[in-house]
């Protein structure tokens, strides 16, 4: 049977708004934190009942796909193979949720054959929905959470910049995440990646336009896909963090590169991952050449 990828899209719009009601309403004991690996690396309530309202709609929906959640992810335990696949960070940016830091959104993609063929990345607080079917474009909606007529406005095709040239890392901005794993060699190369992405070329930096970090990933990507971000880079990133927003990023004729990027096999992915927004095969290729020399022979 042909997969219905409408459907699917529909579907995840709609958990992600009831979601986004759960997130925006979280309160008191909802915001209490567990610590994951170590102490940023946390978990609410909340995190754990949007994963299990997720799983619970899609799994009735759609009982013979395959999930995959941030939380319920046992480490070399879940995998994502080529079987029509759920994959799920129901709070990407849980710090700036827990500190009402209004960059936080749910992040739904699903992939066929391990490539992402929707994605639907919400943020509440801002109200603005991005989402992508394969082949059908990329789009946002502000004022998500009204009903239409009331403000929700039409969806607006992505990138919202189209005209801007894309230069080199020196005019560029760039969005650069040091995530939780705070040492271990990604971290050292995040570490010296932003060094040189801040440091003046008389120190032998790269300097970079500007330099951000939002704190969810799969916000880093839509901005990219929208154009109003040139370049997004993490070292250590999970399936969960950037599964949605590689289709929103690639319908938005941006592009992702990295190191074996997608196969999400922590043996072989190095889980390294370059988002580059729309704006020219050449330069896109140029812009990802100018990282690697950065991360060269470290
Ligand atoms: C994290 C955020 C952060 C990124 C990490 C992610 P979480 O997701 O996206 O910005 O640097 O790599 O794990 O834990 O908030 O869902």
């Amino acid at each position: 049977d042909s997969i219905n990828l409408v459907a699917i899209h529909d579907s995840l719009i709609a958990i992600a708004r009831q979601a986004g009601e759960i997130m925006r309403n979280a309160t008191g004991k909802e915001l209490e934190t567990d610590e994951k690996m170590n102490a940023v690396d946390v978990v609410t309530e909340t995190d754990k009942r949007i994963e299990d309202l997720v799983n619970s709609i899609l799994t009735k929906e759609y009982p013979t796909f395959s999930f995959v959640g941030e939380e319920s992810y046992v480490k070399g335990v879940t995998k994502v193979t080529d079987a029509p696949t759920f994959i799920c960070d129901p709070i990407d940016g849980t710090q700036n949720f827990i500190h009402g830091f209004p960059l936080a959104c749910i992040s739904l993609g699903f992939t066929l054959g391990r490539k992402p063929q929707v994605g639907v990345v919400y943020n509440p607080f801002s109200d603005v929905l991005f989402s992508a079917i394969k082949g059908q474009g990329a789009f946002m909606v502000d004022n998500f959470s009204l009903a239409p007529g009331q403000g929700q406005g039409k969806p607006q095709q992505l990138p919202l910049r189209p005209g801007r040239k894309l230069g080199s890392l020196e005019t560029a901005l760039v969005g650069i995440e040091f995530g939780s794993q705070r040492d271990g060699h990604n971290f050292d190369l995040k570490l010296e990646v932003y060094k040189e992405l801040t440091a003046s070329k008389a120190t032998g930096g790269a300097m970079a336009g500007a330099v951000r970090s939002m704190g969810s990933a799969a916000l880093n990507i839509c901005y990219t896909a929208a154009g109003v971000m040139d370049v997004y880079w993490e070292g250590g990133c999970y399936a969960w963090d950037v599964a949605a927003g590689w289709c929103i990023l690639e319908e938005a004729g941006g592009r992702m590169a990295g190191g074996n990027p997608g196969v999400w096999d922590p043996a072989v992915d190095d889980r390294k991952y370059i988002a580059v927004r729309q704006g020219g095969e050449e330069e896109q290729k140029k812009i990802v050449e100018e990282f690697w020399a950065l991360m060269k022979g470290k």
